[in-house]
């Protein structure tokens, strides 16, 4: 049945204030995890970070005290639900282990936007930035090994596999050439912009994540692959905001943020396995429900824009869903590793002229040995052989198997 949040009652937003103890919640028991669970808490703690980061930002550039108030009063929920949602992770998951669950967010809901994606060029935005968090797993899980003697598919519950993508090495550009078109507001398939403000979120996450979180470890090798990987996500914010059409005014991108987080508790509340964890996206909804209300009224007052103009009639048939996606990652692996992006389109490597910056780029970085190869160097010298999960067999790039497993 389809679901229309504007004919819902939800919660009203004054009703959503928590006690501080609701705020402290029961983690979730880090051995005992659906891996799934984790990546729906990973994601949805991104996508209240951002609604609170925009609604700053919102109230920075309004001189309507009404607006600010009320953007006040809901950022202020939107603090406590980010409380009680990242306060699931228990503190027993180490940061690299939470990592770990980060990048395989960022593979499982990268393949599933691309898989629905309607728009080619936004999906080919979505393949492009996988192969390279694809990557980042890989390199993460060889830390994992190297540092703690640990084996990331106790993490992943081998529902990701775990080996190259496009090396992080090589995933250094300039600057200039993460830039892309953006969609049109007008005429965007309204699935691709829950889609696109999605990744926006969960990409920022990430990137704030390693900003932060690098300079805890005392491994050099660790604090140098957090860094290059972050340099990496910078990249990848930068090319995912680019999609977004900045003709949206500030009351209309609201609106949109809270619907999108309505989509995604309702998404999140489909397929928890967690009854208790079930319960609480099932009360998010409600509350989001509430906050979208406001968001309407106000751009109906200030714009006189009925929200039922630009936002579709219902929700999505199908919720956003963590599943396994290892034939897509496959499938482009083996037709886009060798893809690079020049300006604003993406051609083959092959194709990008001896005095392209991309090159430019890759020797200014290219002096010293990348972290991201040390760290399997590393592996390798200590065990022989690097960490792989390969569930489905063989590497599809046959530049990519693995050098010792193909001696043997
Ligand atoms: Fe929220
Ligand atoms: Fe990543
Ligand atoms: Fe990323
Ligand atoms: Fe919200």
């Amino acid at each position: 049945m389809a679901f229309d949040p504007l004919d819902q009652p939800g919660i009203a937003v004054p009703d959503q204030f928590r006690s501080l103890a609701d705020l402290n919640p029961q983690p979730y028991d880090k051995l005992d995890v659906d891996p799934y669970t984790r990546s729906r808490v990973i994601l949805m703690n991104g996508i209240e970070v951002e609604s609170i980061i925009f609604s700053h930002q919102f109230a920075r550039h309004t001189d309507n005290l009404e607006i600010k108030q009320a953007l006040a009063l809901s950022r202020r929920i939107e603090q406590q639900q980010q409380k009680v949602v990242n306060g699931l992770n228990p503190g027993d998951q180490t940061p690299l282990e939470t990592t770990i669950g980060y990048e395989q967010v960022a593979v499982d809901l990268t393949s599933w936007l691309a898989r629905n994606e309607p728009d080619p060029q936004l999906r080919q935005a979505l393949d492009f930035a996988l192969l390279e968090d694809f990557d980042h797993l890989y390199r993460y899980a060889n830390l994992y090994d190297l540092i703690d003697g640990k084996d990331a598919a106790t993490l992943t519950g081998h529902l990701t596999e775990i080996m190259p993508g496009r090396p992080t090495m090589v995933e250094h550009r300039h600057p200039f050439d993460d830039v892309r078109p953006h969609f049109d507001t007008h005429t965007v398939d309204p699935l691709s912009r829950l889609h696109v403000m999605t990744i926006v979120a969960a990409e920022q996450q990430t990137m704030n994540y390693y900003m932060n979180h690098s300079a805890e470890f005392m491994e050099p090798v660790a604090r140098g692959l957090y860094s290059e990987i972050a340099m990496i996500e910078e990249q990848h914010v930068t090319q995912y905001e680019s999609l977004l059409d900045p003709l949206d005014s500030w009351l209309r991108t609201w609106v949109f943020h809270e619907y999108s987080e309505v989509y995604l508790y309702w998404s999140m509340s489909q397929q928890e396995t967690d009854p208790r964890i079930k319960a609480l996206w099932e009360q998010h909804c409600e509350m989001e429900i509430g906050q979208l209300q406001v968001a309407i009224q106000f751009l109906e007052r200030f714009e006189g824009v009925d929200a039922r103009e630009i936002l579709p009639v219902s929700l999505p048939e199908v919720p956003l869903t963590f599943q396994e996606n290892k034939a897509y990652v496959r499938q482009v692996l083996e037709s886009q590793i060798d893809l690079r992006t020049d300006g604003t389109r993406y051609v083959a490597l092959s194709e990008l002229p001896d005095d392209h910056r991309y090159f430019q780029t890759q020797a200014l970085y290219g002096t010293d040995r990348a972290p991201s190869e040390q760290v399997i160097d590393m592996v390798r010298e200590r065990s022989g052989r690097e960490y792989r999960d390969q569930t489905e067999g063989e590497h599809p790039v046959v530049d990519l198997r693995d050098p010792v497993a193909a001696e043997r």
